[in-house]
This record gives structure tokens, sequence and C-alpha cells, in this order.
């Protein structure tokens, strides 16, 4: 592949400037004969989890597409299913920038993009529009400026407007850039709002005579008691799934390095075997009872078996794919 040559030249420039200009790119040639650039053949690796038969197990991880608008181009790609957003209910501008770190001696990126969208109406025109028949995950978040205690009507706002249009839903609590939002990770706060997104799915089940499956994209940076605190709300309310995990407060592993000391989430190598250890802990407190979806630092398929063994039954990538391009799917899913 001739993406380790582009990747100098990509990575002269500002990492938001080449990231817009790769969405754009992608959404131009997504479905037209351009995608031949990176359109490549994986090989079939069927697994059915949640109910839903995934042609491979590797997803594209939240935040890269925020806004549902290459969703064919990744398809192309070869991605087991794509997860899309996060989106929240009006559109919002997000932080100030810069807000994206490359740091290419850790493999890592630090970001503080804080939910920057085209808020929902617009995802959900834009995959109106896309060809793709895949597995869709809709990742749904909070808009900045809605209470903390009035959350839960955000995620419900999102939830009725994607819903005819995902294959799973994913609720975000776990974005370390959206002020309190993390705080929706523990206790009866948790409760209340998986309780409230269930009644809402029996609701959306009955009218659209389909059941969407929701899972919940937690943080690396939980003790074993509040995983498993988690694991046990995720149980007695009858979620479908587990996402694990989301970008890193800690600076582990990227101290003394240019932008190591950028507020936001990390993300890449250095938050590799945090997420491997909540999957461990997971798995062990969930009992099978639902399916992890493995995420974090993966940058080979040795990385994806390694999430595999913990525990997890599907994996995604988001910085292994900036820094490695498209041959990492392949490389990915051929060695699974
Ligand atoms: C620039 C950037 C933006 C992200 N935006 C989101 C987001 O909007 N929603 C979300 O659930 N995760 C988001 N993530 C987290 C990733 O989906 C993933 O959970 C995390 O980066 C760990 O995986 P990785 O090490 O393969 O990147 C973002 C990550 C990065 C690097």
């Amino acid at each position: 592949m001739f993406y380790p040559a582009i990747r100098k030249v990509l990575f002269q420039f500002d990492a938001e400037t080449i990231h817009e200009l790769t969405i754009k790119s992608l959404k131009s040639t997504g479905s037209t004969p351009l995608n031949a650039f990176y359109k490549q053949r994986v090989t079939d690796k069927p697994v059915n989890v949640m109910g839903i038969e995934f042609p491979n197990p590797l997803g594209l991880a939240a935040g890269l597409d925020k806004n549902g608008e290459c969703v064919d181009a990744f398809a192309a790609m070869g991605f087991g299913f794509v997860e899309i957003g996060t989106i929240t209910p009006r559109p919002q501008p997000g932080n100030d920038k810069p807000r994206i770190f490359r740091l290419p001696e850790a493999n890592a990126v630090i970001n503080r993009m804080g939910f920057n969208n085209k808020g929902v109406d617009y995802l959900v025109s834009q995959v109106r529009s896309s060809k793709f028949k895949g597995v869709l995950g809709i990742n749904i978040g909070k808009n900045k400026d809605t209470p903390d205690e009035n959350a839960k009507d955000d995620y419900i706002h999102c939830m009725k407007k994607v819903y005819d249009f995902a294959t799973y839903i994913t609720v975000n609590i776990s974005s370390p850039n959206t002020p309190g939002l993390r705080a929706l990770q523990y206790g009866d706060a948790l409760n209340e709002l998986l309780s409230a997104l269930k009644i809402e799915q029996a609701q959306l089940a009955k009218q659209y005579d389909k059941y969407v499956p929701i899972a919940v994209k937690i943080a690396p940076d939980l003790n074993e008691e509040e995983v498993q605190s988690i694991a046990k709300s995720l149980i007695d309310n009858n979620i479908d799934g587990v996402i694990a995990t989301n970008t890193t407060l800690s600076r582990e592993g990227v101290e003394g390095l240019e932008h190591g000391n950028e507020q936001g989430g990390l993300s890449g190598a250095p938050v590799k075997d945090k997420s491997t250890k909540v999957i461990r802990i997971l798995a062990k407190a969930l009992d099978n009872k639902l399916p992890i979806i493995g995420v974090g630092g993966i940058a080979s398929s040795s990385d994806a078996n390694e999430k595999l063994a913990a525990g997890a039954s599907l994996v995604q990538i988001y910085t292994g794919f900036i820094y490695q391009g498209p041959s990492l799917i392949k490389e990915i899913v051929n060695g699974l």
C-alpha cells in the first residue's frame, strides 16, 4: 500500500485540517469508481453478536465519521461494521482549535474535540442517502449546553431519530471532553438513564417492528469495583452490549513528549493495556450475559486477538487506522 508515503505528507499538516480534507474526499468518492484508491477485499469472517450478523469482527470506532458522511467509503475499505457519531440533538461547534494532537513517538493521539457535529437530523440525512447495507452503529451523546439533569432527554431524542437507520445504537457516556458526561457511568444516574432508554427502545421496537440493540460505551479510567458495578447495571437493565473503551485521561506513556500535556483524551498504544484490563474485568463480571466490543490501542492483528482473548466478541480501531491506513483492516481481519 502507498499509505506510508501519503502519511509522510499528511503528517506535515495540522491534524484537524487533514481530518477534514480526508472526510471531504472520502465523502465524494465513497460510492464512485474513485473508491478504487482504497477499496479492498478482506476475508469473510462472519460472526453473530447482539443478534446481528457481522461480515467480520473489525469495526471503525466512533468519532472519525461523526456526521455519517463517509459510510460507503469505510465499508469499501473492508470494515465489518462502521460506527458513526457521536451525534447530539442540535449541531454544536465543539471546543476551540487546536483540539487534536498527534504523538507519533507513542503511536498516540490526544483529542479534546468536544462532540463537534452537525446534529442528528443532518446525520440521518446522510445515512438516508448512503448506499450502505451493512452493519451501522450510531453513537449518541448530549449537547454541551444541556444541563446534566436533562442528559437523558438528549439521548432519548437522538435514539428516536436514529432508531430506524441504525443496526445498533451506542450510548456514549465516556467522552472526557463533555463536562459531566462521565458522571453518568455511576450508580443511580446510570440506572435511571439505562432504564429510560430500555423503555424507549421497547416502544420504538413496536413502532418500527424491529429490535435495535443498545450498547453502552465506557471509559478506561475506572477501577475494578466501578467496572463491576457498571456490569451489574448493564445486566439488571438488559442492555445488549458494552463498548470498552473510550480514550483515557491518564498520561502514562506520553510523559515528556511533545503535546503529551495537552488536555483531552489519550488514544492509541498508551490506552491499549488499560482497555484490555477493563475488558477482562467486564468479561468476568458479565459472565457472557452480554457481549463486549473491544477498542483501545489496536494496531495489529495480535493486538486485536489480545482483546478477543480478554473477552471481546468484536473489535474497533481509530488511532491505529490514522497511523497505518486501510491496509491495517486487511492485516487485522486476515490475522483473526
Ligand atoms: C479524534 C478522536 C475523536 C473521537 N471521538 C469520539 C466520539 O465522538 N465518540 C466516541 O464514542 N469515541 C470517540 N473517540 C474514541 C474512539 O472511538 C476510541 O474509543 C478510542 O480512541 C480508543 O481507540 P483507539 O486507541 O483505537 O483510538 C474519539 C477518538 C479520537 C482519537
